[in-house]
């Protein structure tokens, strides 16, 4: 099971509606409720400098890449319980991937 191919365009939509509340992706973008999410791909999960993280997410360790943001979005709360990320999650999987894709354009 891999992730889907992604359509960064649609990714780009989704991320405007569901994750731009909480989440800048520039270079220097300011942390808002969520860690800004610039430089994203290949950095451990929860080390942002200056953003103050539950002690879930930085203990979860993970090498945020496709697979494992893929499996992260699905269910937030489950693939690491006691985050105070506030999002539920997307069932369906090319919204995953389409997301996926934007971000690794836009975090780059
Ligand atoms: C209601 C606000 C909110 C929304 C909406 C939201 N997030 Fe988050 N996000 C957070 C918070 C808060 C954290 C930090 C969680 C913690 O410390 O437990 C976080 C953490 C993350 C992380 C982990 C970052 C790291 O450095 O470890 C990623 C990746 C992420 N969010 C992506 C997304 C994406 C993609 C979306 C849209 C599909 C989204 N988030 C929607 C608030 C939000």
């Amino acid at each position: 099971m891999g992730v889907p191919d992604g359509d960064a365009k649609s990714g780009a939509k989704i991320f405007k509606v569901k994750c731009a509340t909480c989440h800048t992706y520039d270079k220097g973008g300011a942390s808002k409720t969520g860690p800004n999410l610039y430089g994203l791909f290949g950095r451990t999960s929860g080390t942002v400098e200056g953003y103050s993280y539950t002690q879930a997410n930085r203990d979860k360790g993970v090498v945020w890449n496709d697979d494992t943001l893929f499996d992260y979005l699905e269910n937030p709360k489950k693939y690491i319980p006691g985050t105070k990320m506030a999002f539920a999650g997307f069932k369906k999987p090319q919204e995953r991937a389409d997301v996926i894709a934007f971000l690794k354009e836009a975090t780059a």
